[in-house]
This record gives C-alpha cells, structure tokens and sequence, in this order.
C-alpha cells in the first residue's frame, strides 16, 4: 500500500469588507441596544459588504494573499474548495469565478456547502486528495457574505452576522505535521433550526416570497446555542482522541466565531482555559464559512502560533453540522513564521 502523506497549512490569507457596522448603527435599524448584543453575543462590530464586494470577489483576495504567504503561484494550483452557503449564483460554483480570477490555470474548483462548519469540511476532504499523493496544492477557501441575506427588521438575527473571506494553502508536510485528525458530523433531521427557506428548488421565489422574506435567514437562536455548547466539547474531544492528544495539549484553540458565551460555555465544559482560545468575534461578528480561517490567518500573522504548536479547530451551523480539525503547525514549507 502507498505511503499515506501528511497536509499542512503552508500560507494563511484574509479579506474583509472596509464598511463596518456598529452596535450603534444596529440601534437605529432595530430594538436593540449595544449593552444587548455586548453582554449575549461579545459582538462589537462587524463589516458589511458593498453591493458590488461578494464571496469571489472576497475570496480571491483572501486567496491571493495565502498563495503569496506561502510563496506558491496560482499555476501551482491542483484544486480550489469554496466553502460558502452565500455563493455569488445558484450555480455555478464560486470556486470557479475564482479560478479564474486568480489565474488557476490547472486547477479544478468546486464548491462546499457546510454552513459555518464549511471550512472544517473543506479543509478535512482537501487533507485526503493530498493523503493520498493525488494533489499536492490545494486552495481552501472560507468565504461569505450573509449580510446580503438578513432581514434587517429581524433582531433575533440582523445582529449577529458579518461578511469576509479566509483562505489557506494546504501541501504535502513532513510526518507527525499537519492536519492530524478531523471530526465531521450531521444531524439532517435539525435542517429547519438555521436556514433560508425561499429560493431552492422546494420554495421557489415568488413575488408572495418576497414581501415574507423567505430569501432571508430565519433560526431558532436558543436551539443553536445549546447545539453549538454541546457539540464544540463533543467534536474537540472526538478529534483530539483520533490524534491521540487530550485538551491539555491544545496550544491554541480556533473556534468558529459566532458568540462569545457559546464559546466561553462550551470551554468551561472542556475545561479549556481563556487563554488558548483566539478570539475575535467582537470585530467581525459570525462570518460563517470565513471565520475559522480568518481567525486563523490573524493568529498565524499575529504570532499567537508557532511551529509545533496543536491547534484545534471547530465549526458548527446550518444542517445542522459540525466538524472539527488538529493541526500541528508547520511553518517551515510556507511563508509564515
Ligand atoms: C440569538 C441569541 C444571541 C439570543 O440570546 P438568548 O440569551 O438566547 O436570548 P433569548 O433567545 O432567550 O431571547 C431573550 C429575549 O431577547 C430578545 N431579543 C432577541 N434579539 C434581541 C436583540 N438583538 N436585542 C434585544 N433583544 C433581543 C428576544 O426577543 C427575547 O425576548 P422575549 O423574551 O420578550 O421573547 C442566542 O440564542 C444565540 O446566540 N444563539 C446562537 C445563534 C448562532 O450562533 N447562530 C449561528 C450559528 S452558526
């Protein structure tokens, strides 16, 4: 049998919208105060995407700027995985736009669709390709736009999200680096607790649609939180056990950024302590797809990690779904550290 080849994070990149949106300019939309979203969400500000700024157009600067971290052209490129659920059409795949924007020439491009657990799959099916010595460069993308798709009269949601891109390049490693473990898991039967209902092919959009706001997110917020509680403990250890590594070993802890106490919740419940968790859920808000590899990119350039260092990723959303990565950090292939 072939020798399996580990995958490693070799550059990090991030793009996010210049426009940020205050608690203070929520407070002028809808009931709602800053004291409010500060003390049940840690969410500050968050940026907000011009009509023209979208998941391609986000995602290929994010993944410009991986490619030159890592000093990899994009001709370099075996595949592009863009994990969006805010992609610019139904179809095709943004992947594609940003193929070609950045000059991907032999690289194939598709799509995943994992709500904010997206990047934690991406990145999980793009360690196999390269596990098995049938790709060697592989682009993996976090990207989206959900303020394009918010009630802004809905408080219950219009507070908590952002928009932006993360990107990482991920390439043969040396062994006992890279990606360790994954967890990935599904409860298909909770696909109504998180979503947008209009404008599939089940609820197509009509004028009646409209005026309800079906092509907009609609959630059980309380639902969502004890998931996300209970299952960023649960895949954490699951992963962490596959890579034959406990909680103590984590240096740093990269959890989807949607809320400040689901995060604090689901630590305390590990007990992970405070600081060997990044955060940075006050600046951005939930960025979906994007946030684990913003986060990322700002904890790799920020020197919160370092070769060697276990790192634990873990997203949750819409599905819903979830997912968790260990990572022992290899700096030496890329541009970083
Ligand atoms: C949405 C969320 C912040 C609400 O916080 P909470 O402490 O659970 O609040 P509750 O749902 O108990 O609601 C309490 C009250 O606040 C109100 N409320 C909701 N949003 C509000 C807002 N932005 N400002 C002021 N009041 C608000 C509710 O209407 C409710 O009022 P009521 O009791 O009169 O009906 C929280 O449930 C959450 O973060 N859930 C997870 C959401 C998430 O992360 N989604 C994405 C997953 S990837």
């Amino acid at each position: 049998m072939r020798e399996l080849i580990n995958s490693g994070i070799s550059g990090v990149g991030m793009a996010v919208p210049e426009r940020i949106m205050t608690n203070a300019d929520i407070e002028q939309l809808v009931e709602t105060s800053n004291e409010w979203i500060v003390t049940r969400t840690g969410i500050k500000e968050r940026r907000v995407s011009a009509p023209d700024e979208t998941v391609a157009s986000l995602g290929a600067k994010a993944a410009k700027l991986a490619l030159e971290n890592a000093g990899v052209t994009a001709d370099k490129l075996d595949l592009i995985i863009c994990a969006t659920t805010t992609g610019d059409f139904l179809w095709p795949a943004t992947a594609c736009l940003i193929q070609k924007d950045i000059g991907a020439v032999s690289a194939a491009a598709f799509d995943i669709s994992a709500a904010c657990s997206g990047f934690v799959y991406a990145l999980s099916v793009a360690d196999g390709f390269i596990r098995t010595g049938a790709m060697k460069n592989i682009l993996v993308i976090g990207a989206d736009t959900l303020t394009k798709q918010l009630n802004w009269q809905d408080r219950n949601t219009c507070v908590l999200f952002g928009d932006g891109a993360g990107a990482v390049l991920l390439a043969p490693t040396q062994p006992g680096y890279g990606i360790l473990s994954f967890t990935l898991g599904t409860d298909g039967g909770k696909f109504d607790v998180i979503g947008i209902r209009g404008g599939g092919t089940r609820n197509p959009i009509t004028h009646e649609g409209l005026d309800l706001k079906e092509n907009t997110i609609v959630m059980r917020g309380s639902e969502v939180f004890k998931f996300a509680v209970k299952i960023m403990g649960d895949a954490s250890l699951n992963a962490l056990e596959k890579a034959q590594l406990t909680i103590k070993d984590i240096d740093l802890y990269i959890p989807h950024q949607a809320n400040l106490r689901i995060i604090k919740a689901a630590a305390d419940r590990m007990g992970l302590d405070e600081n060997r968790i990044f955060l940075n859920v006050e600046k951005y808000g939930n960025t979906s797809a994007a946030s684990i590899p913003i986060a990322m990119t700002e904890a790799a350039q920020s020197g919160r990690i370092k070769t060697g260092d276990v790192i634990v990723t873990v997203g949750f959303g819409a599905g819903l779904t979830w997912g968790a990565n260990v990572i022992r950090w290899d700096c030496r292939n890329g541009g970083m550290g």
